[in-house]
């Protein structure tokens, strides 16, 4: 996982939101295989990171590079096709359908084919839908929730729920999974399961880690992004990073504003 060949890389990214700017020049690589983490305080930027990764949002500036190819804007089911996948930051399922209708969402780009079905938004047939229940329920089976394959989010607890949208972003087979806060909401037991999967996940999978748990962050990550009110403000290695003043001062401004 050479830092001279990322998966990928963001140079000098500025956004601007509202009249403010969110990103400040923010330039970040993920070595391939590796966990790296991109943490901050409350409101530094980085789900808007995510956002510009997956195309959400447009940089006013600056370049996203994947595989060494720059990533233009583009769209959500051709990101899964590039084989990068996001868990958005809560669980952001679809509340009408069962953990099992939503985990087989995550497989589309697995299923629409041509160009042509994907423009026109064809319908799956049946062989399709076969074939993402399939994948669904053996990426659900992974996270030992299968048997609550049949339930509707609001049935399943909380910690459930987060698998379910982990599942989701899973069953596309990604190499590239953008994580945004996986442990909020979830207890020590299943923080530790998270540790042991993310693990299981690398190299042959790269995560890129939002979260605010700093024990499984320094547990978990080889390298780590600090991002304080849009700008990099430290990075390295968990104990690099764990104690480098500027870090250590821009959580404790957290603490004072809170
Ligand atoms: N569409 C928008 N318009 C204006 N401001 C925005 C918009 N989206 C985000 N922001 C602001 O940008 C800043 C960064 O937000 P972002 O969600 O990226 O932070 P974050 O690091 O993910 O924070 P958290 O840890 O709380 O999730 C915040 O101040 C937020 O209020
Ligand atoms: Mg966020």
């Amino acid at each position: 996982m050479g830092d001279s060949d990322p998966l990928l890389d963001l140079a000098d990214i500025r956004v601007r939101l509202s009249g403010l700017q969110i990103l400040d020049g923010v330039s970040i690589t993920v070595p391939r295989g590796s966990v790296t983490g991109l943490i901050g305080p409350n409101g530094a930027g980085k789900t808007t990171v995510f956002n510009v990764i997956s195309g959400f949002v447009r940089p006013d500036s600056g370049v996203v590079r994947y595989q060494g190819r720059e990533l233009g804007r583009i769209k959500a089911h051709r990101l899964t096709r590039m084989g990068i996948a996001r868990t958005l930051q809560g669980v952001g399922l679809f509340a009408s359908l069962t953990a099992l209708e939503n985990v087989m969402q995550g497989a589309s780009a697995r299923m629409r084919s041509g160009p042509v079905s994907q423009a026109l938004a064809m319908p799956w047939t049946d062989v399709q839908t076969e074939r993402a229940r399939v994948l669904a329920l053996a990426a659900m089976t992974d996270l030992g929730i299968v048997d609550d394959a049949g339930r509707y989010p609001s049935e399943l607890p909380y910690p459930v729920q987060k698998k379910v949208a982990l599942a989701r972003a899973l069953v596309s087979d990604p190499e590239l999974l953008l994580l945004d806060e996986p442990a909020g909401g979830i207890g020590a037991g299943d923080m530790a399961e998270l540790e042991r999967l993310i693990r299981t996940w690398t190299p042959a999978r790269t995560v890129l880690l939002v979260e605010h748990h700093m024990e499984l962050v320094m547990e978990v990550c080889d390298l780590i992004w600090v991002l304080d009110a849009g700008r990099v403000i430290a990075s390295g290695t968990p104990a690099e990073v764990r104690g480098d003043p500027a870090v250590l001062a821009a959580y404790l401004g957290q603490d004072g504003a809170a």
